[in-house]
Formats: C-alpha cells, structure tokens, sequence
C-alpha cells in the first residue's frame, strides 16, 4: 500500500488531499478563493498566491485529522508543479519540498493538464489504455493520446480560447458572475438550444482543432447587438435560452472533435477531465455518444473534474511507481514541462 499526499495550488483553489494506491481518497480539504475573485471578474494572481500561503498548513492538519493518520504513514509526497500561475504555484510547492524535507519523504511534481486525466483512476477501478483523453479547463482544451497514467501524446485542441475561458467570458456578456461555467449550465437546463443560431468553428476541418474565440464573438453580438456594446436586454427566460445555445455549441464542438481523435488514432476508448467535465451537457452527450457507438467511456465524477488535490496524488503515484521522483530543488513552471535535469531517478 502506498499513501500519497497531494497538494494543488496552480490557480485558485488550495487543496490538501490524501490517496491510497492511486485510486482511493482518504481524505481531502480544498479551499476555493472563487468567491473573493467574484468582485474582480478572475483570478488575480498575487492574491491567489498569498491565500494558498494562508491556507496550506490548516488544509495538511485537517487531512491528517480527517484520516486519522500520523506523517508516517505517508510514503510520498506530490504536487502540482506546472503548468499554472507561478506565484500560486510556488506556495504549494515550496509547502511541499518544506514538508517533505521535515517528514523526509520523497517528492514527486505532478503536470496539473495530465493530473485532471488520471482523476478517472479515482472514479474508475479498472482503466485499460490507450485511450483517448481531452481535458477542458479554465486554460486548457487539448486532446491527447494516453498510453499510462501521465504518459500523454498531444493530438490537437484550441487554437485561442479553452472551453473554460468561453464559458466564463459567455457568462460575462450575460452580467452573471464569475466562475461562469456552472452559472452557464444551471441555466441551460431551463433554456431552449435553438433560440439563437451560434457557429461551430472547424466543424468541416478534418483536423483535431477547437477555436472558441470567433464563437463567444457571434455570441456578444447576438446578445448585445452587431457592435457587442448595447446593454443586455435579455429576459430571465432569454438569457437562460442564450446560456442552453452558447452551451450546446461548446459541446458540439468538444465531442465532435473528440470522435474524430478517436477515429483518426483508431481507438475506441476516451476520457475527459478538468473543470468543463463537470457540464451536465457535456457528461449527457458524452454518455449518449458512447452508448450509442458502444465506445467506452472514463469521466471521473465531477468532485474530482475541477481543480483538486486527489487527482494530483492519483498521478504522483503512478509517477512514483515509475520512479519519476524530483530533486528537491527543482522549480515550478508556469508552461510547459520541467527540465530533464531538474528531475532524478529514484
Ligand atoms: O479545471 P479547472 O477547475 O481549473 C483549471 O485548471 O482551469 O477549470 C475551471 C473552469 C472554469 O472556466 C469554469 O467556468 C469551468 O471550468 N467550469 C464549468 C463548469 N464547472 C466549471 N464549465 C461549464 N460547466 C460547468 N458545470
Ligand atoms: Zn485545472
């Protein structure tokens, strides 16, 4: 049995979590800055970076507490180490390298993108590979061919906006608050999908590519007129019509392309993770389309779809089992991938 302790810290939600194997949690705290950054519209990125300093050492004391475990039971500690804002990503892992000096565990720095991919080993006992995993966020909308947990071959996704961002920046033309996604969904279930007629960029294009950006543009001007500058004059009932058409659109887009990513890398079996898996039109189509072309289908459940600490310890022990331990010096990134020589072999 092997305990891993997570931490997330890469945008606004500080989270503390414990995992048995890979698959089990145990116990896990997330502290969520969404609502301070209501009044802002977003993140602020210094703000967010002192709340995790706020709120780290509480959330690691309550996880122990929860599970009623002592620090020596833990085998590992992982955190999320890029991509992510570097000021929010340097507090959680400087708790981490500080925690695993003080309880001498090895560390493990966990890619945030692929951590919201192996979130389905939390939700699934049994995941066969390949598949094929497409991970919509705040700031991602990527499809990857997956061979193992963190093992991710980059097949195609958006040329500008990630389906989290449109979603946030749809809800911002309709004056609803900020996160917009779950605002976006609650009300699309109340709406009527067809009530405007919305674009679905790339639609015909035989490659793997998402662009959202021209899309919330032919919203903007069809909810506040042809220079997106009128106020809004929608009703309830016509904004939730608006939230049911920008979401179906978002959707077609997503699915369409994930089918052709399976097609075109002759696979059968797909995921999808980060924040946006958390729509109930998506997870809908989503279950729709596999049953209908009896495809197989891994969504993690949709406490683990957002910004979360489990699925950063679900990644660290795979990562951990393949040896990939790092330095205790190595650096977080805010892009891309740590350097080779920041990480050592176990
Ligand atoms: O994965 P995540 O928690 O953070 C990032 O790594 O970016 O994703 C946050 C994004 C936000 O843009 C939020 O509006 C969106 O996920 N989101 C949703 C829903 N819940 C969260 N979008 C659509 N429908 C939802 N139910
Ligand atoms: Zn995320």
């Amino acid at each position: 049995m092997t305990l891993v302790l997570g931490i997330e810290s890469s945008c606004d939600e500080t989270a503390v979590a414990l995992v048995r194997d890979g698959q089990t949690l145990l116990a896990e705290r997330i502290a969520s800055q969404a609502d301070d950054f209501a009044a802002w519209g977003g993140v602020v990125p210094e703000l967010a970076a002192r709340g995790h300093v706020a709120s780290l050492p509480g959330l690691v004391e309550e996880v122990l507490a929860d599970s009623g475990l002592e620090t020596q039971a833990i085998d590992v500690i992982a955190v999320s180490a890029f991509p992510g804002l570097i000021g929010s990503l340097l507090s959680g892992v400087t708790a981490a390298k500080a925690l695993a000096m003080a309880w001498d565990k090895p560390l493990v720095a966990v890619n945030h993108i692929q951590a919201h991919l192996a979130a389905i080993h939390l939700s699934h006992e049994q995941v066969a590979y390949p598949l094929i995993g497409l991970v919509a966020s705040g700031g991602h909308s990527h499809y990857y061919l997956c061979s193992a947990p963190g093992q991710l071959e980059l097949i195609g996704g958006t040329i500008d906006d990630a389906a989290g961002e449109a979603f946030d920046k749809a809800a911002a033309c309709l004056n609803l608050p900020y996160p917009g996604g779950p605002e976006v969904d609650q009300r699309a279930s109340l709406g009527n999908p067809k009530a405007f007629s919305l674009p679905r960029p790339f639609k015909r294009d035989p490659e793997v590519k998402l662009s959202f950006a021209g899309l919330k543009t032919a919203f903007l001007y069809q909810v506040r007129g042809p220079q997106g500058k009128q106020e809004l004059a929608l009703d309830d009932q016509g904004i939730n019509d608006a939230c049911a058409c920008f979401q179906q659109a978002v959707v077609d887009c997503l699915v369409d392309k994930l089918v052709l990513a399976c097609q075109d890398q002759d696979c059968q079996r797909f995921a999808v993770g980060g924040g946006v898996a958390c729509n109930s039109g998506l997870r809908d189509r989503l279950t729709a389309e596999t049953a209908q072309r009896g495809w197989e289908l891994y969504l993690p459940e949709a406490r683990y779809c957002g910004d979360n600490a489990s699925m950063i310890a679900s990644l660290g022990y795979y990562q951990w089992q393949r040896g990939d331990v790092a330095a205790l010096d190595f650096e977080p990134l805010p892009s891309g991938r740590m350097k080779d020589n920041q990480a050592r072999k176990r």
